[in-house]
């Protein structure tokens, strides 16, 4: 069944137009991937199914309804959730007030307690870390309150952007494991965006190849690992860590 389906949208930031004519789907407990090189528009996208970005163009339909150009707490109220590029927490609030901003479309204060002591046994460090900011911790355990912080507003959709960015192949095998627990866990569906092609490669059932805003290529995982253009385009240059 499909949960979200983005149809040529086209974006942009002021005279600029990012992406052309972007179309994908997601299935319910799904995990996709939109891989592609510095700059091609795959954050604006994100950031356009989170209701961040206006489309100029296209349509985006979650749940079987229309939410183009919805803004993003109401996104985030039905359920899609972007855990943004560079983590993006607060450095001067602790991790658990941190968790808790995660929640702040819910008014189900009792959910909202349960679901902090969920994520600090799905992730044992943010137990440790409660009461330390943000701020002390190191890039992986930032990485993993960002995904924390994400579900705690029960998203059915969380949109990741490049979890692995920064962390040792220890931690990017780690974020692994967490982004493949998330659909069962969580019965969640994952659009992940990634620069580190052996992790996308890896986890996703599906992907995407964008590049100069446009989607070049998609198909089943397998197709793109070994299909030669997709290498010539993208991963040659990729150093595969996961
Ligand atoms: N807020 C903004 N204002 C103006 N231009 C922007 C803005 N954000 C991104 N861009 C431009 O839009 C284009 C696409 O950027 P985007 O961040 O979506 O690419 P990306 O595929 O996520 O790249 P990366 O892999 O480096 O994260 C780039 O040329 C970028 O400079
Ligand atoms: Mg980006």
């Amino acid at each position: 069944m499909t949960l979200l389906s983005v149809s040529n949208v086209t974006t942009g930031y002021g005279p600029t137009v990012v992406n052309r004519d972007a179309s994908l789907t997601l299935g319910k407990t799904e995990i996709v991937t939109i891989l592609g090189p510095n700059g091609a528009g795959k954050s604006t996208l994100l950031r356009t199914i989170a209701g961040l970005v206006k489309p100029r163009a296209g349509q985006i339909i979650f749940d079987g309804e229309t939410v183009t150009g919805q803004p993003p707490d109401v996104m985030a109220k039905r359920g899609v959730v972007l855990v943004p590029e560079g983590r993006r927490i607060f450095v001067d609030m602790t991790v658990e007030e941190n968790l808790r901003l995660g929640a702040y479309t819910r008014r189900d204060a009792d959910g909202i307690n349960a679901d902090v002591k969920t994520m600090e046994s799905f992730f044992p460090i943010l137990a440790a870390k409660r009461n330390d900011k943000g701020g002390s911790l190191s890039g992986g355990q930032q990485q993993m309150l960002a995904i924390a912080r994400g579900l705690m507003a029960r998203p059915k959709v969380l949109l990741l952007d490049e979890p692995s960015l920064g962390l040792s192949p220890l931690l990017v095998k780690e974020i692994k494991a967490i982004i493949l627990n998330i659909g069962e866990r969580f019965g969640a569906s994952v659009l992940l965006v990634e620069q580190n092609a052996g992790l996308a490669l890896s986890v996703a059932a599906r992907g995407y190849l964008m590049q100069n805003g446009r989607i070049a290529i998609s198909g089943p995982i397998e197709e793109l690992r070994d299909m030669s253009l997709m290498r010539e385009l993208y991963l040659g240059g990729i150093k595969e860590t996961a």
